[in-house]
């Protein structure tokens, strides 16, 4: 019998048991999360992991079910999970209700109650993708593959006071951005030691000409490098690292920065790889782990199977990398994505006009590679 207390159980080295919740969302969500679902399935059965998955609502679905976008019920479950995977959040129809209503407060919500402060955005092109990056060849070059690590519970998402007020008939809006000492201290520590274990280089972004909360940052950031001393640190500011990603994205190893320099940046460093659906993340630091790909609920092609699954099931792949002891899982997952689109299979945002195939169909084949990989191991093996 598993203990309630129990994150999974290790016989011989392997996972037997793991628990996650499926947060679908909204738009695109169900389809590229059930796809995803169906990528863990084949690597549980090939490694020998039971994972046991849970659903619960969130955004537009949960308002529409329970009149929250973020049910008590739906934090529950998830914190009684080992890593949680969501697929997309955000509805139109939505759009004018009260702010503390909207979809995406369900997200922000789920965010806070995990407590995982740091985001990892890897942005790596995959080679055989190169020709769907709007950048020319020269510029991307064939080895663009960096790193942004976006503080998630900070700045302006969360800062109090915001809200909106009304002076002789002109109505005001306002938010606060705001960072402490320890807040910054904690998401640099986490990207010091990616860097660590990278290239060695560290860019942090700020507004330090501008804004306090960025002198704050940086100062902070200097301290935390004095642990650090082999990995070479800079400050950029977050309008010349915007250009910086179109004109020279190899110059990048590990980007930090605050929460909204973070959403900007990590949504232009995604289509540098050549699509938004292609970005995976991991949300770490917290109670449990949050795995989601960075881009939206698309509700413009909900639901006609033709959205890209990749950034969610490469999330998946993270998922097994951060929040088990699983690492050879995660491997399969990401070495069958690459090795799909290098078979010359692409969906629709990365077809450049070309033919296509439906969201199944590109689970269905990642699920294939990952089969067939893992025979021709077991064979090379018995040789
Ligand atoms: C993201 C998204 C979210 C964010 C939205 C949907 C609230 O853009 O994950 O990048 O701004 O964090
Ligand atoms: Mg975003």
């Amino acid at each position: 019998m598993l203990s309630a207390s129990c994150k999974f159980v290790l016989i011989r080295g392997k996972i037997l048991f793991m628990k996650i919740t499926v947060l679908e969302g909204d738009g695109i969500g169900p389809e590229i999360t059930s796809e995803a679902v169906k990528v863990l399935q084949a690597v549980g059965n090939i490694y020998d992991i039971n994972f046991e998955i849970s659903y619960a609502a969130i955004g537009g679905d949960a308002i529409r079910k329970f009149d929250t976008p973020l049910p008590q019920e739906t934090i529950d479950v998830c914190l009684a999970s080992d890593a949680v995977l969501l697929g997309a959040v955000g509805v139109p129809e939505f759009d004018t209700i009260a702010p503390e209503k909207r979809p995406e407060q369900g997200l922000l919500k789920i965010r806070k109650a995990l407590g995982g402060f740091a985001n990892l955005r890897p942005a790596k092109i995959y080679k055989s993708l190169a020709d769907a990056s709007p950048l020319r060849p020269e510029i991307l070059g064939n080895n663009t593959d960096f790193l942004i690590v976006r503080e998630l519970l900070g700045s302006i998402y969360f800062g109090e006071p915001r809200g909106y007020e009304e002076n002789d008939g002109n109505r005001k809006g306002y938010n606060t951005m705001s960072y402490t000492v320890s807040e910054v201290e904690r998401v640099a520590h986490i990207a010091f030691q990616a860097a660590q274990k990278r290239n060695k280089r560290l860019a942090s972004v700020d507004k330090a000409n501008v804004l306090e909360t960025s002198r704050l940052w940086r100062e902070t950031v200097i301290n935390v490098a004095k642990s650090y001393p082999d990995v070479k640190l800079e400050h950029l500011y977050v309008d010349a690292t915007a250009m910086m990603l179109v004109t020279n994205p190899n110059h990048f190893d590990v980007i930090l920065t605050e929460n909204m320099f973070g959403d900007i940046l990590s949504d232009e460093a995604s289509v540098l790889t050549g699509s938004l659906g292609m970005l995976p993340s991991a949300t770490i630091g917290g109670k449990v782990g949050l795995y989601e790909p960075i881009h939206g609920s698309a509700p413009d092609i909900a639901g006609q199977n033709i959205a890209n699954p990749c950034g969610t099931i490469a999330s998946a792949a993270m998922m097994l990398r951060f929040s088990s002891e699983y690492q050879e899982a995660a491997t399969a997952i990401e070495n069958a994505i690459e090795k799909v689109l290098e078979q010359g299979y692409r969906t629709k945002d990365i077809a450049r006009g070309g033919e296509f195939v439906s969201t199944v169909e590109m689970g269905e084949l990642i699920v294939k590679a990952i089969t067939e990989n893992s025979a021709s191991r077991s064979n090379s093996q018995t040789v």
